[in-house]
């Protein structure tokens, strides 16, 4: 049987990407179709999104959706059907998808994303003609409400359908005052420990939690550690008392997007086996960033810059690592205390450091295809991605063992390199000397050629395309429509 699935995504990639999450929502619907699974992705009508449509029909229109007049608008996410919420008093702004163009968080996040997950709940359920889901996916806390509505509110379509809700970040859990309560337009009893209600406040993500018929987090790893008050982050008690509920999944990578022999950004395009065109990407690099150019290795970084990603741990590592030999491209941005170390940094190092700060799609791709090592020292990490495409790139990934990168990358220790299966570097701690250990341990594989090689081959040949997790996420889709009867 064709199912038919709603995927309910704050971004999706290539309309509108901050991160992961983008990647994920945006790859997912191919990898499902392969699956027998139709999935139709519900994204917020930014302006960034709406410029990107093309051709649109409305299909559907709401006087007041939480008090707002907002119509939906169908199209396409590449072969995919695609849904677009044109709400102009809450997504019409300029700046980023949740923050104005100077960072800050818009105000009335709360009531943004509740109207986006109402909106959903009703399209589920069947409000637009001719056009009813098996099934809701909701992704973190932007769609957390989601299920809530499903379960406690009474719906414009009419049907319920079941919900999965995918934690891609617990870091990041949407929690608003009380008081924004009776503005979401769900029952007083929704008031409760059971649903909504999350440490005296409104939880989004907390609520998706709560009210879903299962849980999907991004890595196996992660899902055991968000049972921890480390990495639960309030939330662990939740997790674990709905832990039958709760399933890792591991992400893919778009090979559509992310295959070093097909890629357009490239200058030059490479497999496995011809390794050496990968020298005239790095000499690229080399002059766009105004390294030198020498024979020891470059590492790059393409990340948030955030306490997240152990970018604070890494700017205090820069002086070892220009010591030893290595060089390092940075393109990456996030706080500004950060940002600057890093520019401080590359004034310290010229030739050494090179610092570019800003979002940049195709020069991640550039320095995937050049760079030797990428730097991902996270202190959490629910899956990343960046070390996929660092595998498939050979840009051998140097990492901490959390989340996702632990299930992804095979330490180059003696017992790895001598079956010939390492595939990167991990350190245990996201500290100073394990992080300066991990870089020295990288600048003595490189100077292995033959072993350094061996590490590249090996990641390239690794599989970590979305089948099976695509598969994993149709079984859990069957098993729960199979449930609800
Ligand atoms: P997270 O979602 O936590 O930021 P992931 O590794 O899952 O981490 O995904 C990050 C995505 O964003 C990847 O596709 C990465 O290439 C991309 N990315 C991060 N920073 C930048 C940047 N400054 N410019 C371009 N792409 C970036
Ligand atoms: C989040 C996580 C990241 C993950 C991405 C996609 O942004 O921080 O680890 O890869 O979501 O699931």
């Amino acid at each position: 049987m064709k199912l038919k699935v709603l995927s309910v995504a704050s971004e999706a990639a290539p309309l509108i990407k901050t991160g992961g999450l983008a990647d994920v929502a945006g790859a997912l619907p191919a990898a499902l179709a392969a699956q027998g699974v139709e999935v139709t992705t519900l994204v917020p009508g930014y302006p960034a999104v709406l410029a990107k449509l093309g051709k649109t029909k409305a299909v559907h229109k709401w006087d007041a959706l939480l008090g707002t007049p907002a119509r939906l608008l169908a199209g396409k996410l590449g072969a995919q059907p695609l849904l677009v919420l044109d709400a102009p008093a809450l997504f019409n702004r300029e700046g980023g998808p949740y923050a104005d163009a100077s960072g800050r968080d818009w105000d009335d996040n709360w009531r943004r994303f509740a109207a986006f997950a109402r909106a959903a709940a009703d399209i589920s359920g069947g409000a637009v003609k001719g056009g009813a889901f098996d099934l809701v996916h909701a992704h973190d806390w932007q769609a957390g409400l989601v299920p809530a509505y499903l379960k406690l509110a009474s719906l414009a379509g009419g049907r319920v359908v079941p919900s999965v809700i995918t934690i891609h970040n617990m870091a990041f859990q949407g929690y608003y005052p009380a008081e924004t309560f009776p503005h979401l337009g769900l029952p007083p009893e929704a008031w409760h420990v059971d649903a909504v209600e999350s440490y005296g406040g409104v939880g989004l993500l907390k609520a998706g939690m709560q009210l879903a018929d299962a849980i999907t987090t991004v890595s196996p790893t992660y899902a055991g550690e968000i049972r921890s008050v480390e990495f639960g982050m309030g939330l662990e008690g939740l997790i674990l008392a709905r832990s039958n509920r709760v399933h890792g999944i591991l992400n893919g990578i778009d090979a559509a997007e992310w295959s070093p022999a097909t890629d357009p950004h490239l200058a030059a395009r490479f497999t496995a086996t011809k390794l050496a065109a990968r020298g005239k990407n790095k000499r690229a690099i080399e002059k766009e960033f105004g390294l030198d150019r020498d024979d020891g290795p470059l590492f790059i970084v393409v990340s948030r810059l955030t306490w997240q990603k152990g970018m604070d741990v890494l700017v205090g590592v820069l002086d070892h690592l220009v010591g030893i030999g290595g060089r390092l491209a940075l393109l990456g941005s996030g706080d500004a205390e950060i940002e600057q170390a890093f520019h401080a940094a590359a004034a310290r190092h010229p030739g050494r450091v090179g610092v570019r700060i800003g979002y940049d799609e195709a020069l991640s791709h550039r320095l995937q295809g050049g760079g030797d090592a990428i730097l991902i020292p996270s202190r959490f990490e629910p899956c990343g991605l960046t070390q996929l495409y660092g595998l498939a790139y050979g840009c051998v990934p140097v990492v901490a063992r959390t989340g996702g990168l632990a299930d992804t990358v095979i330490d180059a220790n003696l017992a790895a390199l001598s079956a010939g299966v390492a595939t990167g570097i991990q350190m245990n701690a996201v500290t100073h000397n394990a992080l300066a250990m991990a870089v020295s341990r990288a600048v003595d594989l490189f100077a292995r050629p033959a072993a350094w090689r061996q590490l590249q081959k090996n990641g390239m040949k690794a599989d970590f395309s979305w089948g099976s997790s695509g598969a994993a996420y149709a079984a859990l889709y069957r098993q729960l429509i199979e449930e609800q009867g």
